[in-house]
């Protein structure tokens, strides 16, 4: 692993020693906009310095919310329920499917003018799934395709709650509902196919919001008023999954992650790991901001091909990308399948996987809601695109520890979205002494 403007790995060493990672990008995303919406002050610790949350962040100041950000803490003085006020430039979530979507559900009940856009990837992304159920709850949205593409433009109307039952298990259409729900007379439901990330329900509850569950259907009452509360983050398990796969293929390896956060709707890759041979443990398990929590100890060891069906998918949805690099890496042949959400990520992920792997001599089989992965041939180091997708960067840069020569990630200045100086973590971890 070198500094470059490129990722450069090449075969290493075993990766050693102990880290933490940044802080869940989801549940921090979450907490800004719910501290902007409680009364008065509170600090959110250990958050995630990704650019997709620091775009969270400037939104919300746009919308009238001072926020101070430091390097380990966000302090922000919410303004209650209705405190936000119009903001007088386009407001830009950049690189974030989450932020642009739970803060259409945001802005789609207030009463005043915004616009809501992101980068060329967002600006492909489909809305419509959002926009549908916002309009039937009353709100005014018009984007291009007919809202199906941002940007968009929200004319804020007073909204009424409504049961609404998504054909797609998402968080962020459940959580852009439960945010417009807020701002909604009379009660919003929604009901989902399979149970999504459960994060915004449980930071609703530590908010002291009433939220009520009845299987796959969560329901709440609009226009309560919220008290600030500080929350410190957990770490990322989208994060750790880097360096669990990575300690689990590099022979030799033992790696703990310390404070992730192990929701038990995020945590298929501990059992897509577990079933494929890896061996993690999970120790000091304990509670923090309403989220399981726990250190998570890696070390080396032979994998196996698995198949996993579309109900672990939806467990390890942000995981796929460096699944696949574990299932190139280990004996036999794994299968996805039930993963077509994949294809409307930051990048279509099934496509991008298939390609960046195939150029490193991995077999792989695109298929429409899938992938099928030939593990256990020997890698060939290659020069990888990310598409601009950050998990592909990171996923094909572990990929590059185990193939034959070097393997350069072009376009990876969009790891930043996410993790900040993954590369400098990565080092570390290679550098005999553990200190870098
Ligand atoms: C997220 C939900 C998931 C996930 C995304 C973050 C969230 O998307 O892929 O990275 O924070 O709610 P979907 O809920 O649309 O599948």
């Amino acid at each position: 692993m070198t500094a470059s403007p490129h990722l450069v790995t090449r075969p290493s060493g075993p990766l050693r020693g102990t880290l933490s990672v940044p802080g869940d990008k989801s549940i921090t995303h979450r907490a800004i906009i719910l501290s902007a919406l409680a009364d008065g002050e509170a600090v959110i610790g250990d958050y995630c310095r990704g650019e997709d949350c620091l775009n969270t962040v400037s939104v919300l100041q746009a919308l009238g919310i001072p926020i101070e950000v430091a390097r380990k803490t966000l302090k922000i003085s919410g303004k209650g329920l209705w405190g936000l006020r119009e903001p007088d430039r386009i407001l830009d979530c950049g690189n974030s499917g989450t932020g642009i979507r739970l803060l259409a559900g945001l802005l789609a009940g207030q009463s005043f003018f915004s616009v809501l856009t992101g980068d060329a990837s967002i600006r492909k992304r489909p809305m419509g799934r959002v926009v549908g159920p916002l309009r039937q709850m009353g709100a005014t949205i018009a984007g291009r395709c007919g809202g199906e593409l941002a940007p968009l433009a929200i004319t804020g109307s007073r909204l009424s709650g409504i049961a609404y039952r998504s054909s797609i298990a998402s968080a962020q259409v459940k959580s852009s509902l439960l945010f417009a729900g807020l701002f909604a007379e009379g009660t919003t439901s929604v009901t989902e196919p399979a149970l999504s990330r459960d994060h915004t329900e449980r930071m609703f509850a530590f908010f002291g919001i009433p939220i009520v569950r009845q299987e796959l259907t969560v329901t709440i009452t609009g226009r309560t008023s919220l008290g600030a509360k500080d929350v410190r983050i957990p770490g990322d398990l989208s994060a750790a999954a880097f360096f669990l796969v990575a300690a689990s293929i590099v022979p030799g390896s033992d790696v703990t992650v310390i404070g992730v956060g192990i929701n038990p709707t995020r945590t298929g890759i501990l059992d897509i790991l577990h079933d494929m041979g890896a061996q993690i443990d999970v120790l000091n398990r304990r509670e923090q901001a309403g989220e399981p929590v726990c250190d998570l100890r890696a070390r080396a060891s032979e994998l196996h091909g698995i198949t996993i069906n579309a109900e672990r998918v939806l467990k390890a949805i942000d995981e796929i990308p460096i699944l696949s690099v574990a299932a190139a890496s280990a004996k036999g042949d794994t299968t996805f399948t039930g993963a077509a959400e994949l294809r409307v990520k930051e990048s279509d992920r099934l496509a991008t996987m298939a390609c960046e792997l195939g150029r490193m001599g991995v077999k792989v089989e695109e298929r429409p809601d899938g992938l099928k992965i030939r593990g256990g041939l020997s890698l060939k180091g290659a020069v990888c695109q990310s598409y601009g997708d950050h998990r592909v960067a990171m996923s094909m840069a572990v990929a590059g520890l185990i193939a034959e020569g070097e393997t350069q990630v072009h376009d990876s200045a969009c790891v930043a979205t996410s993790f900040p100086d993954f590369d400098k973590y990565l080092r570390r971890l290679l550098t005999p002494s553990g200190q870098g």
